[in-house]
């Protein structure tokens, strides 16, 4: 992919509007990690030192749009309105719309404007809206060097359907368009591919460096290629294994996922996570990576739990053979040998999903030493999903890692080889 970067056009006292991923997690109105604004900053900074004028926009969770016209109730709402006696589904509906108002409320990027000026020392303004009254104002106020945050884009409705006369409208505040929220890249909405169609359109240094750590990975990568992947579903992980097939060496399935396919080729798993409906497709990813010389790591043996709670009754044992009454959790020591062991000896790393039900400290040692492995395997590493970037974080290894992505479902789709149409809507270099 050969995009061309806000370095590659002249920014020098233009109106640029940069979509950042500032979808933050928060909790009581406190941004409980700001990975995705940090990420952020070398574009913003690299646009305001340029004497830019930067309008900055982002998503923030899933509002409930209550404030764009023809827009109100969700369907369900409205439902339960309609099932009402007519006289009391006015003040019903009422209480829907404060309740969603008070939601709302919740996810104002106020707070990201806040942090953004601890950083970007008070350059920042904040607009109480998106395409309104204030943001215009604030946004013609702009001096070069100055930036404005605009209010959550998904207030409007008309950001995720990709409204063309909101993205019109969004493109009329900037001579150029800059993407940098890798984060969202998937999503075709507005202000990420909408907005492409009206101004030219560039990459901002966080997309261009995820793009040039994963797509170096997947395209030309230094073997032995090593894929790490854990999490829930093998559902949600189809694709992702699909593509690496054919392009590792070794393929290393942990967490939850890894119980569908030791029940896919017989194994007892008790009472663990596992999807039936998938074993066909768990036999022919394992046949597929015979054929192709891939290795194909499954656990050996897990830590169980009766209940799925961290102080339940536990026990090890080998995988496939675990009792009835109980659930793996973890990955157990036999697996971290095996697995740590492999990860050794790699030059490229792709890592995504912990080992094990990370959240809980009993079951939390397979994730932490898959972690360890990582960072010291000194291979060209790339660690993406919230677990896995969790672990590495708390041991204090981000420094020790190439690249940890701020993609969640954006990562995957990319290791998947899917095209991102917030990427694709750019302009080729
Ligand atoms: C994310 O957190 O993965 C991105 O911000 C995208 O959010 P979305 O899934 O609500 O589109």
């Amino acid at each position: 992919m050969n995009k061309k970067s806000v370095k590659d056009v002249d920014v020098k006292g233009k109106r640029v509007f940069v979509r950042c991923d500032f979808n933050v997690p928060m909790q009581d109105g406190v941004i409980t990690s700001d990975k995705r604004i940090t990420g952020a900053l070398p574009t913003i900074e690299y646009l305001l030192g340029q004497g830019a004028k930067v309008i900055l926009c982002s998503h923030m969770g899933k509002p409930h749009n209550i404030f764009t016209p023809g827009y109100g109730l969700t369907k369900k709402e409205k439902k339960k309105v309609a099932a009402l006696p007519e006289a009391e589904q006015a003040a019903a509906t009422e209480a829907f719309m404060a309740k969603a108002a008070g939601d709302q409320k919740k996810l104002t990027l106020k707070p990201v404007a806040d942090r953004l000026n601890e950083y970007l020392g008070g350059k920042v303004t904040f607009a109480t809206d998106i395409i309104g009254e204030d943001a215009k104002a604030k946004v013609a106020a702009l001096k070069e060097g100055e930036a404005v945050l605009l209010e959550n884009v998904r207030f409007d409705a008309r950001e995720e359907k990709n409204g063309e006369d909101f993205a019109k409208a969004l493109a009329s505040y900037a001579d150029i368009f800059v993407n940098d929220a890798f984060g969202t890249a998937h999503r075709a909405h507005a202000s990420t591919e909408g907005i492409t169609h009206f101004i030219p359109a560039v990459c901002g240094l966080l997309i261009d460096k995820e793009i040039t750590f994963m797509g170096g990975a997947l395209e030309n990568p230094q073997h032995p290629f090593v894929a790490i992947l854990g999490g829930a579903k093998v559902s949600d992980k189809i694709g992702v294994i699909t593509n690496l097939i054919d392009k590792v060496d070794t393929i290393i399935i942990g967490g939850g996922m890894a119980y569908t396919f030791i029940a896919a080729q017989g194994g007892h798993i008790g009472h663990s996570l596992c999807e039936e409906d998938k074993f066909e497709l768990a036999l022919s990813l394992l046949a597929k990576a015979k054929e192709k010389g891939v290795k194909f790591l499954l656990p050996l043996d897990n830590k169980c739990a009766r209940e799925y709670d961290n102080d339940s009754e536990s026990c090890y044992c080998s995988a496939g053979e675990i009792p009835e009454g109980f659930m793996g959790l973890d990955i157990g020591p036999e697996t971290i040998k095996c697995f740590t062991e492999a990860i050794k000896g790699a030059k490229t790393v792709i890592w995504n999903g912990p080992m094990g039900v990370s959240e809980f400290s009993n079951y939390a040692a397979g994730t932490r030493a898959v972690a360890q492995a990582v960072a010291d395997s000194g291979a060209l590493s790339i660690v993406g999903g919230g677990d896995s970037t969790a672990a590495i974080e708390a041991l204090g290894f981000a420094d020790k890692i190439s690249h940890i992505s701020t993609g969640g479902g954006a990562s995957l789709e990319f290791l998947e080889g899917k095209v991102l149409p917030g990427i694709a809507a750019l302009q080729d270099k």
